[in-house]
């Protein structure tokens, strides 16, 4: 009994083994094209050391971190200038081709890299500044990213 089970365990990772190398190759070769048919997200990594928090957190939580409609609860006593959108289009500027920032209105945009891909559509844009705006940029940015107009 013992040593049946032992084989159909052996058996189960070799079968396991063989399937993952298949997946991978064929992972290898598809993702030879720049433009896989199942592109995944590529964000540009952030400003500085550090997320305002743990990144994991903020993969998970940035939402919940911004929302509007949570201020009176799970934000009162956070919101401070750490959660503000304002920060986080700073730290999370996208040089474009001119090397002024990216708005939203690029599917590069770091918020919508990710968004676009996870089909998640914000309307926060719509009034906030896609990008960092004079006199808003952490000491580690240039000026060059300051976009001339809004949006
Ligand atoms: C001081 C600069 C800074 C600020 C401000 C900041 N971030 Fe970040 N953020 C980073 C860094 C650095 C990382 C980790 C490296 C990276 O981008 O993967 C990161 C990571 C992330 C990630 C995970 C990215 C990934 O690759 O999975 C998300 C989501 C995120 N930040 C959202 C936000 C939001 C939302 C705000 C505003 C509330 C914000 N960040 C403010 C610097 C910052
Ligand atoms: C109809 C216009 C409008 C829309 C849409 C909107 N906001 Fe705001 N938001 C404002 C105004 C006005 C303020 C107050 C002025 C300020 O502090 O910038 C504000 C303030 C904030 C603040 C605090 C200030 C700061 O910069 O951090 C956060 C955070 C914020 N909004 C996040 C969001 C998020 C996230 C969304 C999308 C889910 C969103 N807003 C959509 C108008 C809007
Ligand atoms: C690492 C990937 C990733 C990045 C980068 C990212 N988001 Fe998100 N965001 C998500 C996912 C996934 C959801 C949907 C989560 C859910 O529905 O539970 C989401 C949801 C949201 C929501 C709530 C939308 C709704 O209607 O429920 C807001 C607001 C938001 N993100 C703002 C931002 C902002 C602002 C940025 C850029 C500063 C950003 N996100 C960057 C992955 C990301």
């Amino acid at each position: 009994m013992a040593f049946r089970r032992s084989v159909i365990a052996v058996i189960a990772v070799v079968a396991a083994v063989m399937l993952l190398r298949v997946a991978i190759s064929a992972d290898t070769e598809e993702s030879e094209p720049a433009t896989s048919r199942v592109p995944f997200p590529e964000i540009a990594k952030g400003k500085g050391e550090q997320c305002v928090e743990d990144t994991d957190f903020m993969r998970r939580n940035h939402m919940n971190l911004l929302m509007h409609q949570r201020d009176d609860t799970m934000l009162h006593g956070i919101r401070e200038k750490k959660h503000s959108l304002k920060e986080c289009v700073n730290c999370h500027a996208v040089p474009g081709a001119d090397s002024m920032a990216l708005t939203a209105a690029s599917p590069k945009h770091f918020c919508r890299s990710c968004h676009d891909y996870a089909a998640v559509k914000i309307d926060c844009f719509d009034c906030h500044a896609s990008r960092p705006q004079p006199g808003e940029l952490p000491d580690d940015h240039g000026e060059s990213l300051v976009g001339a107009t809004v949006e």
